[in-house]
Formats: structure tokens, sequence, C-alpha cells
């Protein structure tokens, strides 16, 4: 194929490149562009615009493909776990015995907070928003760990290792000692021979300590939902992230930025607003079926469905959608709004306004009545979502620290007043 495309615009032909990806991806390099021809691109959105080069994540949303660092979603979710993924996304590659052993020293030395730090969790308002909590949460553990957070390029990636499993280790911490706070209770010893996610749920539930029994099929269900959540290249929260860090921002401020833009309901938000929505149609005895037709009306929208990039099915959704009998059955616990999100789905699948849009459940859909059913507090999920997106935001810190020459600074086509005078109040 040709390297170059040729862009007329009057009687000026312009030259510009074409980069193509791995995959086979191609774009026009509009780098010089203004500066060529004195014009920019508008891309309201972004939908078609390739923010940066990238090797974490590769999505082909027309065939539904989903691969971290070009390992199958599928492969990885029947073979590994979250710690193991988090370190492929993060370092490249699959980790050797020594690297994850490792990698999990680190992150069990890191698991307890320091006391200004649960001092500054639980000063936030009562009523605050758990994602509030951990974004102020990252910024109160960067402040404790000075070293780690000099927003000093070199000076930061040198100090990555150590300050990456701090931050993939204690977002749990946060999530948790904010959790029993607000319940009036302690947050039970951290168990360095236990997992991960065991940890996790002990910290969250256990009543008298982390030794407690918790099923493993309990403890592999939220692994699974950590592990779907990794990474999933250039969304809003991760293109935030790189957006923070491109300024030269340490991990902490550009992770707690990503968690910000993960809060609303049209991103992370999502998994809370499908329980919101699963409850509403169940409390109005409706079979689903008058919820689809005010959503076709544009009146609402069906929360879990439709999705930027996947015109397919969203593989992580069909993995949760079976991961959640599974786990319903492991906790022996029975949904009705499982029946309603299925019931949702079979017939939105062959409405034609959802077929015509492509619109299919998306990664949120099944995810939160699995957390529900696990006990986690609907206000909680997105907080869940963030620590599963941690080596995600993680990895593409480290790339833009590592490759970024330019701070991210977009153009906009200015829609206001012209020039115009100042007019004294007595004159307005
Ligand atoms: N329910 C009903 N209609 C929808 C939906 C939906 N969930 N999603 C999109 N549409 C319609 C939309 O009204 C528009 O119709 P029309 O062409 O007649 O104006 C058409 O489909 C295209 O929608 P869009 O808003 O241009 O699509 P988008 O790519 O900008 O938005 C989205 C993607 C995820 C924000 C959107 O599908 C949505 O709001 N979904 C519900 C929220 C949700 O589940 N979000 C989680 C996304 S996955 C997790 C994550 O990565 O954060």
């Amino acid at each position: 194929m040709d390297k170059n495309a040729n862009l007329t615009i009057g009687e000026n032909t312009f030259a510009l490149n074409i980069l193509e990806g791995t995959e086979s991806e191609k774009a026009l390099d509009i780098s010089i562009l203004r500066k060529q021809s004195k014009f920019i691109t508008f891309d309201d959105g972004y939908g078609n615009t390739g923010s940066c080069e990238s090797r974490v994540t590769f999505i082909d949303g027309d065939q539904g493909i989903l691969r971290y660092r070009g390992f199958d979603i599928t492969e990885l979710a029947t073979n590994s776990n979250f710690l193991e993924t988090s370190y492929l996304v993060i370092y490249g590659e699959l980790p050797t015995a020594s690297e994850i052993d490792l990698f999990q020293e680190r992150i069990s030395k890191y698991a307890k907070l320091p006391n200004e730090v649960i001092s500054a969790i639980n000063a936030q308002p009562k009523n605050s928003h758990p994602m509030g909590v951990l974004a102020a949460g990252l910024h109160a553990l960067g402040g404790a760990y000075p070293d780690f957070c000099t927003n000093n390029r070199k000076a930061d990636l040198e100090r990555f290792d150590d300050s990456a499993a701090l931050i993939i280790s204690t977002m749990r911490t946060i999530a948790a000692t904010r959790h029993r706070f607000l319940l009036n209770e302690e947050v039970p010893d951290f168990d360095s021979e236990e997992r991960y996610c065991k940890n996790f749920l002990s910290m969250m539930f256990a009543k008298n300590s982390v030794s407690e029994e918790m099923p493993d099929s309990v403890v592999n269900a939220l692994d699974l939902i950590f592990l779907l959540h990794a990474d999933h290249e250039q969304n809003c929260s991760t293109s935030t992230c790189r957006m923070i860090a491109s300024g030269g921002a340490n991990p902490f401020a550009s992770l707690a930025g990503g968690v910000s833009a993960l809060w609303g309901p049209l991103h992370g938000g999502a998994n809370m607003a499908v329980i919101g929505m699963l409850n509403q149609i169940h409390d109005a005895g409706d079979d689903g079926s008058r919820f689809i037709e005010s959503a076709k009306l544009g009146k609402t929208r069906l929360m879990g469905f439709g999705h930027r990039v996947y015109r397919n099915y969203d593989p992580r959704a069909k993995i949760l959608k079976a991961a959640c009998d599974n786990a319903l059955e492991a906790l022996g616990v029975s949904s009705p709004i499982l029946e309603i999100a299925r019931r949702l789905e079979e017939e939105a699948l062959k409405d034609p306004y959802f077929v015509e849009r492509k619109l299919y459940p998306n990664v949120d859909f099944y995810s939160g009545i699995i957390l529900q059913a696990l006990g986690f507090p609907t206000d909680m999920f997105t907080v869940l979502f963030a620590i599963g997106r941690t080596p995600g935001w993680l990895a593409h810190w480290k790339e833009i620290a590592e490759t970024g020459k330019k701070i991210h600074r977009p153009r906009q086509i200015y829609q206001g007043s012209t020039l115009r005078p100042y007019l004294s109040v007595e004159k307005r």
C-alpha cells in the first residue's frame, strides 16, 4: 500500500504519511498538517482520532476482539489471574516464576496504609462518594511517599516498580478502610500468605480475621472481574491518565485523575447504573419491555448496553455472563434481577433499534450482578472497576513516561464571540 495520502484543499495538495499498526489499523498522520496548511482536523469526541501509538492493548470492536499485549482476553481469563495479568499489562511479558514472586512480595509489602493516609481517607465528608474518597486517598498516598512522586519523569520512573506495587496493593486497602470506617469497624489484619482478592474480601467483609473461610469460587469471581477490567486502550479514564502524565505528573496524580474520569455513568459508573435500572424495572413490575420502549424513544438509555468501540458483543460481557451463573450458584444466591437482565438482553438483541445501531451488552451489564451477590454496596461498584483498571492506568503512565515527548494539548474550533469592547456595568 502507498505510504502517502494526498489531501487537496482548494488549489493546494498536501502529502500525509500513512501509519500502519501491527494489527493493520491505518491512520493518516496529520502531525504537520497545521504547519503546512493552517488547517486543523475536527473530530468531536475523538471517535476517529488516534491519540498515540501504544503497545498495551488491542481491540477490534467490529469483531469483538480484546487482547492484552497480544494475548486473547478469553485465554487470559481461562488460564491467568489478576496479578499475573497485571504484570503482563504493565511490563509487556508474562512473568517468570521469580518475577511474579518479586511482584507479589512488593504488593504484600505495601498493603498497609500509613496512618496519615487512613486519617485523610476517613476525614472525607460522610456523604462523599467512594470514588471521590479513592481519588483523595491516592493523592494522600502520594503525599506519604514523596520520593515516589517527584513530578520528575526520570526520578518517578526509577521508583516505578515500587510505586506501581504500592498503588495496586493499596487501592483495595483505601476502599476497605473507608467501607469499615462508615460501619465503625476495624479493617482485619492483612495476611501476606493469602491471594490479593482473598485479602481484599477479608478486609471488606470478614468478621474476625483474614484467615476466615472464604470460598475459592467467591475469590475467583472477583479475580476474574478485575482481570477483565485490567485495560481497555484509550478509553475516557485512560486517556485522562495519559493526558495528566504527559504534563509530567507523577503516577499518583495521574491515576487520581483516571479515577475521577471513570466515575461518570457513561463510563465506569455504568455498573452502578445497571443495578439501579434493573431494580427500577423489577419494582415497577415491568418485564423489561416498557423500559426498552422508553430507551428507543431516547427517554432513557439501556445501561450496560452499547460501546464506543465495540459494534459487536463485548468479549468481556460474554465471559461475565457465563461467570454470573457459576458465581451465584456457588454463593447460593438467587437474583431476581439476573432474570430481568437476561430477558432485556434477549429482547434488545432482536429489536431493530438495537440491531441497527449495533448495540450489545458491555462489560458492565453482568458485572454488577456478581458484585451485588458478593456483598459489595452498589455505590462501591465503580471503585471495583477502578481497582481492576489500575494496572492499565499504570502501564499507560509508564508508556508516556518512557516514550512521550510532548504535552498533550488538543486544539479547538472556536465558536464564541469575536472581539468586542468592554462595557461598564451601567451600559450593559
Ligand atoms: N441505550 C439506548 N440507545 C443507545 C444506547 C443505549 N445504551 N447507547 C447508544 N444508543 C443510541 C444513541 O441514542 C444513538 O442513537 P441515534 O443514532 O438515534 O442518535 C446511537 O445509539 C449511537 O449512540 P452514541 O451515543 O453516539 O454512541 P457512543 O459511541 O457515543 O456512546 C456509550 C457509547 C457507551 C456512551 C453509549 O452506548 C451509552 O451511553 N451506553 C450506556 C452506558 C454504558 O453502559 N456505559 C458503559 C460503557 S462500557 C464500560 C466502559 O468502557 O466504561
